[in-house]
């Protein structure tokens, strides 16, 4: 049984293999109905569009079945505690797959848990979407070998998982991040190796790279700090057509959606073929069938 709490629990081969198999099941080379008889629990703090939709899409596609709670509709709206639930919920399903505020209640349900416990997003990290984002990166350019990335923007919870996992292939990453928004985990990162340069000003981080990242600049959870966040990452760190061409002509910008137009990025840019945010989307059906498979069926 393996959990997927942060992509630092996966080895260097598991995270390429995850990215492999995303794109073999993709690419419809893989048919088996893996998780016939299994059912799933889908506990979602906050809301989701392509999280929640693509597990459950593709734990039916993989013959299993879907059972998506609110967190209110359990009684951990009412008090019970997290490890109670997921003692108890362990009895009935073979995973469960959480999106929550903190990340430090993932831990302690996956501490409590029998079956393995999938991270659908928590305040510190999104592992399931930059797992997807390897993948559409590798399908775009053939390989990941070779490849700069500068993130633009907050240092938030995609950022920490794109982080690790930049560290564990050894790709070259770069952050344009206003002081004191830096990620947790770029200290982790660099300590598993990782090639992270700091490069506040984003008309200089974006020089020579071949990928830009950005996210909105209030992730869930933050709203009251809202305004305040705007007057610092707005306009500078904004991803539009200026910035773009700063780089290689080739390059690409991710976006893990959902966006603010007008805000992190420009519906210029959003909307162009530069950018694979619909990509990474899609992908998302087939990274959950790849992280499933890894979780439940070793
Ligand atoms: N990218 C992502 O996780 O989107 P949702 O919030 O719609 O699941
Ligand atoms: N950083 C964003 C990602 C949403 C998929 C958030 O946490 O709201």
């Amino acid at each position: 049984m393996r959990h997927l709490l942060s992509i630092a629990d996966l080895s260097p081969q598991e995270l390429s293999q995850l990215v492999d198999r995303t794109i073999d099941f993709k690419e419809g080379k893989v048919g088996e109905k893996a998780l016939r008889e299994k059912c799933i629990a889908l506990i979602f703090q906050k809301p989701s569009t392509r999280t929640r939709v693509s597990f459950e899409v593709a734990i039916n596609e993989l013959g299993g079945h879907p059972i998506s709670l609110g967190w209110s509709e359990l009684q951990l709206g009412r008090g019970e505690t997290i490890a109670d639930t997921a003692r108890v919920l362990s009895k009935y399903v073979h995973a469960v797959i959480m999106r929550l505020y903190k990340h430090t209640e993932l831990l302690e349900f996956a501490k409590h848990s029998s079956v393995p416990v999938i991270n659908a997003l928590t305040d510190l990290e999104h592992p399931c979407q930059v797992i997807a984002d390897l993948a559409t990166l590798k399908q775009h350019f053939g390989k990941l070998e070779g490849l700069r990335l500068t993130w633009v923007g907050d240092g938030n919870n995609v950022c920490n998982s794109l982080c690790l996992a930049c560290a564990l292939l050894g790709l070259e990453l770069v952050l344009s991040i206003p002081e004191g928004y830096d990620p947790p985990l770029l200290d982790k990162a660099r300590e598993m190796g990782g090639k992270v340069e700091v490069r506040r000003e984003p008309s200089e981080a974006v020089l020579d790279c071949d990928v830009i990242y950005t996210d909105v600049f209030v992730s869930m959870g933050q709203e009251t700090q809202a305004e305040q966040r705007m007057r610092v990452f707005y306009p500078k760190y904004q991803v539009n057509r200026q910035l773009l061409e700063k780089t290689k002509t080739n390059s690409v910008v991710l976006h893990c959606q959902p966006w603010r137009i007008g805000q992190e990025i420009t519906a210029d840019v959003a909307y162009s073929e530069r950018c694979l945010a619909f990509q990474q989307a899609e992908n998302r059906l087939h990274s959950a069938k790849s992280v499933l498979e890894f979780c439940l069926l070793r």
